[in-house]
């Protein structure tokens, strides 16, 4: 049976979620097409207390803000718990995912559905990257920056920035 969607959430919010530990050039182009399909777009970073993050929650915040500052319909905001219960309190109507390539769909489809089967008016939509980018993540990233690879054009100036000031600063 079809959901009663005769009080439809805000439906041209769409929540992006992740961990953005760091953001990169991949996730910034899913954000832009996502700006264009949608009013707004709220990037939520996961707050992740298991996690050993390269940035903090609020470091990363920052930083995404001021990747994203001219993009008057991009916010940032952290969240905790479950997605689907933040959504709820935006009243987002669709989840935005990037798809990059096939290993990427089973992870997201097992999410994509237990996110729907606990919230079924909550749409999960998946974007694809473009081709330059269906190899990055920020895992990668993080383990290239940290054995003295290139990272230039695959993370946003400013997050190569910050990555070098944390590497200055004897973080890992
Ligand atoms: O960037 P990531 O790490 O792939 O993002 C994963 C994220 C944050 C989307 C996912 O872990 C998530 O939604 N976590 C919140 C907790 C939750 O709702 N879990 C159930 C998802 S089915």
């Amino acid at each position: 049976m079809p959901q009663d969607r005769r009080d439809p959430p805000n439906g041209r919010l769409a929540l992006f979620p992740g961990s953005f530990d760091p953001l990169t050039n991949g996730h910034v182009d899913i954000v832009l097409r996502s700006a264009h399909l949608f009013e707004r777009v709220l990037i939520a970073v996961l707050v992740n207390p298991e996690k050993d993050p390269l940035f903090t929650p609020d470091e990363r915040v920052s930083i995404i803000r001021q990747v994203f500052r001219e993009y008057p319909n991009v916010e940032v905001d952290t969240f905790g718990g479950l997605l689907v219960d933040y959504a709820r309190e935006k009243r987002a109507s669709a989840i935005v995912r990037g798809l990059r390539a096939v290993s990427d769909f089973e992870y997201e489809f097992q999410m994509a559905l237990m996110n729907r089967h606990l919230e079924p008016t909550l749409e999960t939509v998946f974007m694809m990257p473009a081709e330059q980018y269906t190899y990055l993540s920020s895992r990668l990233i993080k383990e290239v920056f940290s054995l003295g690879g290139e990272v230039r054009g695959l993370v946003p100036p400013l997050v190569e920035e910050w990555m070098r000031k944390k590497h200055g600063s004897g973080a890992s």
